[in-house]
Parts: structure tokens; sequence; C-alpha cells
């Protein structure tokens, strides 16, 4: 999208991190937003930042797992707005937990948000950009779309998931005869609430560990601030870049996963051994 002035913006998880601060980045740039969480207090805040830059802002408290909540959030967009142009689906969550001891109750709640809530988003938003006349879909994944994790299989296979998704819509669009465009963002290590805010059920890998210890870690590991995040986010939609990856750490581990399919996991195996090792003392 190569003009956002004047454009309307709907994102989901706006209430805190990338989400927050990509809708502050687009208000800047004048573009008008339709903010959804489940945060009612979070999406308030981003609300008042970003009016502050002029536009027209409003709010709607959607579970992005809940389909029909999805649809209604769209419909409203459309009355409250009278158009939509642009939809970024960024709503997500954590859990730590490894296959053999994972809940299906975990297992099914990251997935109707991380996965299902970005389907549910787009198909509920594309025949919106449609009427529009053009637009562009903005999916979040995750380095963790790129390779398998131990502890974060759930996690790994909807972000996987949200790729392929997005590679496939993104050809479709593309033979619909590239009005719409479509963006799929792989951020690395950023320093949001999503560590704090994630379950934990255990791993063999940090027996002992907890859900404090690994908030812990990450917050030492996330180098990169959501608003950095949020400004390349917002230079690959205007570029319409078709994949979108943030930090250097995303740029490397992009890389070893290509040129070291197997490697990597040794690695991963090498590491998470190490650090059994260490937490043992
Ligand atoms: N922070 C990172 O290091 C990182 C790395 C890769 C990918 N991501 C992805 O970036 C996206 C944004 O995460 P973040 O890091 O800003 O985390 P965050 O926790 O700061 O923000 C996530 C937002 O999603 C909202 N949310 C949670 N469940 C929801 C639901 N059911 N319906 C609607 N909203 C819901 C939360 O209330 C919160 O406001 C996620 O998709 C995440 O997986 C983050």
């Amino acid at each position: 999208m190569r003009e956002l002035a004047g454009k309307i913006v709907a994102i989901t998880g706006a209430a805190s991190g990338i989400g927050a601060a990509t809708a502050v980045e687009l208000a800047e740039r004048g573009c008008d937003l339709a903010l959804s969480d489940i945060n009612d207090e979070g999406l308030q805040q981003t609300a008042r930042r970003a009016e502050k830059h002029g536009v027209k802002v409003s709010t709607h408290v959607v579970d992005t797992g809940d389909r029909d909540a999805v649809y209604a959030f769209a419909d409203a967009v459309v009355a409250e707005h009278g158009a939509v142009h642009m939809i970024i689906n960024n709503a997500g969550v954590a859990l730590t937990a490894d296959v053999e001891i994972m809940s299906d109750e975990n297992l099914e709640w990251l997935f109707d948000i991380n996965f299902w809530g970005v389907v549910h988003g787009t198909r509920a938003f594309l025949p919106h950009l449609k009427r529009a006349g053009g637009g562009h879909i903005v999916n979040v994944s995750s380095v963790f779309g790129f390779i398998g994790v131990p502890s974060q299989s759930a996690y790994c296979a909807a972000k996987f998931a949200v790729r392929g998704f997005t590679e496939s819509l993104g050809q479709e669009l593309d033979i619909a005869g590239g009005k719409i465009k479509v963006t799929s963002v792989h951020p690395g290590g950023i320093r949001t609430n999503i560590a704090k805010a994630a379950r934990f059920e255990g791993t063999v890998a940090s027996k002992g560990g907890s859900q404090r210890g690994a908030a812990s870690l990450f917050s030492k590991v996330a180098r990169t601030t959501p608003e950095k995040a949020a400004k390349i986010i917002v230079a690959g939609i205007v570029a319409d870049k078709r994949k979108v990856r943030i930090g250097g750490d995303a740029v490397a581990i992009d890389l070893m996963q290509r040129v070291a399919p197997l490697g990597y996991q040794r690695g991963m195996v090498r590491l998470a051994k190490l650090g059994r090792l260490l937490s043992r003392g």
C-alpha cells in the first residue's frame, strides 16, 4: 500500500506491544484506525495515543478466536468508518509446553487465537477490501514460523500455518489482479508483554523452570522495541513486501534454517541440553 494517509486500518491485538505501536505509527502517517483486543483498558490507552495525531479511532472488544465476533468486527468497522482498506491480524499468545504433557485445552486456546484468529480476520475483511477497490492484509507470524523449537510446538505449528496460509493467499490475490497486497510478518524477539501473558505447562529442557523464569529469559534475549518493530512493519507495507523480518535475530534464523535445515535442529538440542545443565547448577 504505497499511500497511507486517509486509509482506514483495522488491527487486532492493539492493546499492547507490536499492535499498539503499529497503531500509533499508522496514526502518525494519517490513517484512521479501528482497534480491537480483548483488553479494553489497553485498547483505550492505545486509542488515546493514536488520537493525538488527529485521526479517527474506534475501539472494539473482540476475541479473535471467536469467528462470529471477528465477522461482526469487520461489519462494525465499515458501518463506523464507511470502508476499510487494511487488516492487520496481529493478536497472539504464547505457550510453553512439551508435546507429551501439553493439554488439549491450551493447544486449542493457542490455535484459536494464533491460527484461526488470522484466518477469521482475513476472510471476514477480504470482501470489504475488495469493495474498497483494493487493500492490504498483514498477517503476523514469527521467526517460529521458520523453525521448530522445543517446548514451542503449538506456537511453531500455528506460526508455520500462518505463513503457509498467507503465502497461498498472496498468490491467489495476485492471480485475481493484485489489487489486494499481502504481507507476512516474522518478528524475532520483541520486548512486549507476550512472555508475561504466556501460559506455561513445563518442559523437559527446563525442568524446574517456571513461567516467571521463562519471561525473565525472554526479556533478556528480546532486543527490539515494539516501536522499532512497528516502523519496520509499516515500511514493509508501504513497499508492498510479501515477507517482513524484524530484527537481526529474525534475519539470522531465517538464513540458518535455509542453509542448515537439519543442522539448526541439532544446535537447538545442544542448546536445550546446555540450558538444563546450567539450571541444575
Ligand atoms: N514479542 C515477540 O518477541 C514476538 C515474536 C514473534 C511474533 N510475535 C507475534 O506478534 C504478535 C503481537 O504480540 P506482542 O509481542 O505484541 O504481544 P503482546 O502480549 O504485547 O500483545 C498481544 C495482544 O494480543 C491480545 N490478545 C490476546 N488474546 C487475544 C484474543 N483472544 N483476541 C484478541 N486479542 C487478544 C492481548 O490482549 C495483547 O494486547 C503476536 O501474534 C505474536 O505471536 C511476537
